[in-house]
């Protein structure tokens, strides 16, 4: 009987992990996304394609091309906080934890091209 307790806690222990974690990951990716729109958007588009005027003007590229996905996430991470020519840098603005989600947020678009 002991035993079937035991099975019975580490069964809910483990899917109250689990539950724990996709809400956690959900939430860095709603997060990632409110800031996209926020600070990103104006530039690189809803859906990362630059098709807007600021992303006109500064040159900035379509995210989902290979040319950017290719890129490694130090690189990415480093483009957003440092910035790059018309890139604004974003090390005052944002949390190192921040840009990182965002960057993934970024290598989602390769899926929608
Ligand atoms: C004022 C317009 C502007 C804003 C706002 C902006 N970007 Fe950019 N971004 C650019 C431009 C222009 C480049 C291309 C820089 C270059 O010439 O290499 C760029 C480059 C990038 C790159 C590197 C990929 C590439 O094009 O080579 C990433 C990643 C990126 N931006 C993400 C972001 C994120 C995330 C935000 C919001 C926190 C953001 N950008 C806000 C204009 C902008």
């Amino acid at each position: 009987m002991k035993k079937v307790i035991g099975n019975i806690v580490g069964r809910s222990v483990l899917y109250l992990a689990l539950v724990v974690g996709f809400v956690s990951a959900t939430r860095a990716q709603n997060d990632a996304e409110k800031l996209y729109k926020a600070k990103c958007i104006g530039c690189h588009a809803a859906d990362g394609s630059a098709n807007t005027k600021a992303g006109r003007n500064t040159g900035a590229h379509d995210l989902r091309l290979p040319d950017v996905q290719k890129e490694t996430d130090a690189t990415l991470i480093g483009i957003v906080t440092k910035g790059k020519k018309k890139m604004p840098k974003f090390e005052e603005k944002l949390k190192a934890k921040e840009i990182k989600e965002l960057v993934e947020y970024v290598r989602g678009f390769s899926n929608k091209p």
